[in-house]
């Protein structure tokens, strides 16, 4: 039975469970008191609470970077009540959400609304991030002090690049000078061009609008120049084609401070799938071809790509269910990213747990500075915990999220979301 619960309890112990450490998965008893990791040991016994976690495995809380949680403006596609149901139930303690509502979120006001919300509801953590220009226009920088003193973790146009380089630069200097970053979504606005579908034999297939890779490339490109000049640390979203790892693993070999994301949907798919016309296959980045999904997974692999992101893009129906060009571009992922990437990265023996850990906890934490992302005695008591044996077949209309766009409907995964513990509080609980 799915259950979301908010009543505080001041212990809670978890016993018999795998815990995943980045050394190693061990099997131990973790007591959470106060918020709080209190002690974790082979043994303990409390007549508090308790949860039996026996042949579950115990993961950091997971971190999304990058999701869309729509609220203001947006509220028929998601809103933080529905987005936060949606998260915890995909296992997730943490997430940071992208500022393309409606007011857009570039000043202090709409950060300070959406923690507000985010307190109100009171099930993940939700961690604003600012957009770097006015109205994400790519014309002049947003209030980013007075954002960044309000609580925004990052900065971000995302869903558009800012193509000014000027402007890029001075955001990624202020932005550093309040200790936050630029997450940079890479898209060369005009070489687009109305491209919907990566450009290839599937786009000369269906007669879709590609897109080259090059789009993507030059401006992943130009925020590596404009790190490694300024000596200043960016991050780049969502990396989908096999050119842009490679730039960004060249860059990193050479001390470039350089940070990378990917999603589910670019180590799981091809763009075989755009031959079925499904517009819940369209997002942006497109999905693109084997060599590509190969290097994503090898990136994943050695590091080049520090984390895994959802990209969380919840759409309404009516906003999908109309032709290939005029559907909206995005995935509604934070209810599968967790057994996607179990099935298709650890399952299949290219990522090991702690591997799989880090990339969903560790990384992000430490990209954006956040708590969490470790199983630790004082560390946050965010933990999820997984049945992963159990296999199930991915059914979006039993999505908690309002957005139902999934190009995984149907498919067979492993990997069950048992518990969502936040702050030692139980927030979702599926046994
Ligand atoms: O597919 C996408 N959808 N990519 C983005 O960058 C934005 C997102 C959205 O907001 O729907």
């Amino acid at each position: 039975m799915k259950l979301h619960l908010k009543g505080r309890v001041a212990k809670l112990l978890i016993k018999n469970g795998n815990a995943v450490f980045p050394d190693g998965v061990k099997k131990c008893d973790i007591l959470l008191q106060n918020g709080k990791i209190a002690n974790i040991a082979d043994c303990i016994d409390d007549d508090c609470y308790t949860i039996d976690a026996s042949g579950k495995h115990i993961f950091p809380g997971l971190i999304d970077m990058h999701v869309h949680l729509r609220e203001p403006g947006f509220e028929g596609k998601e809103d933080i009540e529905s987005g936060s149901k949606a998260a915890v139930a995909g296992g997730f303690t943490q997430v940071c959400c992208m500022p393309n509502t409606n007011p857009v979120c570039d000043n202090a006001v709409v950060v300070t609304y959406i923690k507000h919300r985010a307190d109100e509801v009171n099930l993940c953590k939700i961690n604003p991030i600012g957009s770097i220009t006015r109205g994400e226009k790519g014309e002049e920088l947003s209030d980013i002090g007075k954002m960044a003193n309000a609580g925004a973790v990052a900065l971000s146009d995302d869903g558009k690049s800012v193509m000014d380089s000027k402007i890029m630069c001075l955001a990624m200097q202020y932005a550093n000078d309040f200790g936050i970053k630029c997450l940079a979504h890479c898209e060369d606005a005009k070489l687009v061009d109305g491209g919907l579908v990566n450009e290839g034999k599937n786009s000369a297939l269906t007669g879709l609008k590609g897109s080259v890779r090059a789009v993507e490339d030059i401006m992943i490109a130009r925020e590596i120049c404009l790190s490694e000049s300024l000596s200043i640390p960016v991050h780049i979203c969502h990396v989908s084609t096999y050119s842009g790892v490679q730039l960004i693993r060249e860059a990193k070999a050479r001390g470039v401070q350089v940070t990378a994301e990917t999603c589910p949907h670019y180590f799981s798919l091809t763009d075989d799938i755009i031959t079925s016309f499904d517009t819940n296959t369209k997002v942006n980045p497109p999905i693109r071809e084997e060599i590509d999904r190969q290097a994503v997974i090898e990136g994943l692999k050695d590091g080049t790509l520090d984390c895994i992101v959802t990209d969380h893009a919840p759409h309404s129906v009516k906003d999908k269910q109309v032709e290939y060009a005029l559907a909206a571009f995005g995935i509604s992922g934070i209810e599968t990213s967790f057994a996607l990437s179990y099935t298709n990265l650890v399952k299949t023996g290219i990522l090991t747990l702690p591997e799989l850990a880090d990339r969903m906890s560790a990384a992000p934490a430490r990209i954006l500075n956040l708590e969490g992302g470790e199983i630790a005695s004082g560390a946050a008591a965010d933990l999820t915990i997984a049945d992963l044996e159990e296999k199930y077949v991915i059914d979006s209309s039993q999505f908690l999220s309002k957005g139902k766009n999934t190009p995984f409907n149907g498919s067979e995964v492993y990997g069950k979301i048992a518990y969502t513990i936040v702050d030692g509080e139980v927030k979702y609980k599926n046994v």
